[in-house]
């Protein structure tokens, strides 16, 4: 069976296993009894109405019985010991579960329902500005409203306004793909409530991080440098904007002997990073109190990739001005056109003047998994700070980035500070590790649980299996490409983003990509490359097949057609 029609079928089978388990602990707790007696009671679980209630949506059994039943549970002798365990529990609790029975069951519903939906959806929400804004009330509801209303609105309301980045005809700036372990994983860490900011404050959300980011390591054959058990390590954090702007002052701290942090920023501190890097960089340069004009913009070479011969004629001539180098930005797969700077000459240069390196690898990281491609990360080893997004191409539901240091401390010293109402006993042994020193926020969640729900559901060869077959769909459309004699390809293609254009006016060019994405079958976006306008299509959707690839092909050549 093709691996992502598997994909798909398990989300839906997973949801409707929870359905049915829903319905066998309606039996066992004896709610189920009176359904039994009705006609409807063994009905396949329904879809496609919102008009029934949450236990019905899900079971299949009629409202009424639904209340006629609920009565008979708690009539039921077999229930007694459960009763007096409810007894025991304060009824904010037990209504509260019963709530989230109902109520999830018909949410995990509408979720599969979606998933099995998602594809017939215009990819691009077709609506106007404000329009989705204007369709809803201008002020809060009084009283408590049911989740059957709200899951309605949900469809009338909310759906038409929603870009769908699980469509498998999401071919637009890079996947945010997610998964039916990462969506479980996600339900159960909120189910938690979990605030892992310190270690004490939950032990487990700090220690299964640090367990997974290491398994990352080996996953993606990452240097060792990054391991727990090394000097570094590694931490998740919400985005790669975040993890960049923790390397920025991480750098900027050790350049200036952790004396910004106590004195502020003089203007003599600089940073570079390549023409084609992503915006967040320099916007981190600007948080840092660097200041953008501080900030080298490195030329690139004809692949798009930084040149380290610019890079070293700044640093150096930066150096000699009096100048402060704190910080390198390179990157593993640029977001424009998936380019990939030299780490390892990059390296060299930053270990010959000390600074800092940080290498962002947002969306192809995730490529390393298979050996094959792990030639993008050759170099990684000079790198003091690595991150990529699992929350774009690793099945993984936004937010997920893991972020790498090679000296934990450097960041540490950086970010750490603790009043008093933080200290606690574990902190003070310096035995364990609080993870709100190794970034921004001082709250975190638990977003370790989705990351070791996806690992071990898929098990590794599963993520490196489908993470192949998009690189194999990419190189199709590749392929495809290269027969047309109208399109050219405008960046090396080697992994899952291709960047292509008509053989055109860049105004041809962009009513291409209008009137693609108005038709509602695929999406995608558009870059400028050597001054051209340029289409972007990234193979990156959990739920690909060679259909929509070739779907989106058929488009292409049509519209151009059109538009030629
Ligand atoms: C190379 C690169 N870095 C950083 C980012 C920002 O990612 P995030 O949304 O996780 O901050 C992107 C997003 O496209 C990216 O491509």
């Amino acid at each position: 069976m093709n691996a992502f029609r598997a994909v798909k079928q398990t989300a839906t089978i997973n949801l409707r296993l929870l359905a049915q388990s829903i319905k066998r602990n309606l039996r066992e707790v004896g709610l189920i009894k009176t359904f039994e007696r009705s006609d409807d009671a063994e009905q396949p679980a329904r879809v496609g109405t919102r008009k029934i209630g949450a236990i019905r949506l899900i079971c299949g059994i009629p409202s009424p019985a639904i209340k006629i039943s609920a009565k008979a549970f708690l009539q039921n002798d077999h229930m007694q010991t459960k009763q007096s365990h409810a007894a025991q529990l304060s009824s904010r609790i037990e209504s509260a579960s019963e709530q989230l029975r109902e109520n999830g069951a018909a949410a995990l519903e509408w979720v599969a329902q979606y998933l099995e939906r998602v594809e017939s959806l215009p990819v691009l929400a077709q609506v106007k500005p404000g329009e989705i804004l204007a369709s809803l009330p201008q002020h809060p509801p009084a009283e408590a409203e049911s989740f059957e209303n709200i899951l309605a609105d949900l469809d009338k309301k909310i759906l038409p306004g929603i870009t769908h980045w699980q469509s498998p005809n999401f071919h637009a700036y890079f996947p945010g793909n997610s998964s039916p372990p990462s969506i479980v994983g996600e339900l159960l860490s909120a189910g938690l409530g979990v605030q892992g900011m310190l270690w004490t404050t939950s032990p487990a959300c700090t220690e299964l991080e640090i367990r997974i980011l290491d398994w990352l390591v080996e996953m993606l054959d990452l240097p060792q440098s990054f391991l727990s058990t090394s000097n570094g390590g590694g931490v998740i954090q919400d985005s790669a904007s975040s993890a960049n702007l923790c390397a920025v002052l991480a750098g900027r701290e050790r350049a200036t002997s952790f004396g910004a942090n106590e004195d502020g920023c003089n203007q003599r501190l600089t940073a570079y990073t390549s023409a084609h890097a992503h915006s967040s960089i320099e916007k981190a340069v600007k948080i840092a109190g660097i200041g953008r004009k501080n900030l080298r913009t490195i030329e690139v070479d004809e692949n798009f990739a930084m040149r380290p011969d610019v890079l070293a004629r700044a640093i150096a001539e930066d150096k000699q001005a009096g100048r402060i180098p704190c910080f390198v930005g390179a990157t593993v797969g640029t977001t424009s056109s998936l380019a990939f700077d030299p780490l390892l000459e990059i390296g060299a240069i930053c270990r010959e003047h000390n600074v800092w390196l940080h290498v962002d690898a947002a969306m192809a990281g995730t490529a390393a998994l298979c050996e094959e491609f792990r030639w993008i990360h050759r170099g990684l080893e000079l790198a003091d700070s690595y991150c990529f997004d699992c929350h774009k191409w690793m099945f993984t539901n936004f937010d997920c980035t893991s972020f790498y240091v090679a000296d934990r401390e450097a960041l540490t010293e950086t970010l750490a500070i603790t009043p008093e109402y933080l200290r606690n006993t574990a902190s003070a042994t310096g035995s364990v590790t609080d993870f709100r020193d190794w970034h921004v926020p001082l709250g975190r969640r638990f977003r370790a649980l989705k990351l070791w729900c996806v690992i071990r559901s898929y098990g590794v060869e599963g993520l490196r299996e489908m993470v192949r077959q998009h690189v194999k769909l990419a190189q199709k459309f590749v392929q495809w490409l290269r027969a047309d004699s109208r399109f050219e390809i405008a960046a090396p293609a080697e992994l899952n983003l291709i960047c292509f254009r008509l053989q055109g006016s860049d105004q041809q060019n962009e009513r291409l990509m209008q009137a693609l994405n108005a038709s509602g079958k695929l999406f995608l976006s558009h870059t400028r490359l050597n001054g051209k306008y340029t289409l972007r299509f990234c193979v990156g959707q959990t739920y690909i097949e060679e259909q929509h690839v070739r779907q989106a092909w058929e488009e292409i050549q049509t519209q151009a057609a059109k538009v030629l």
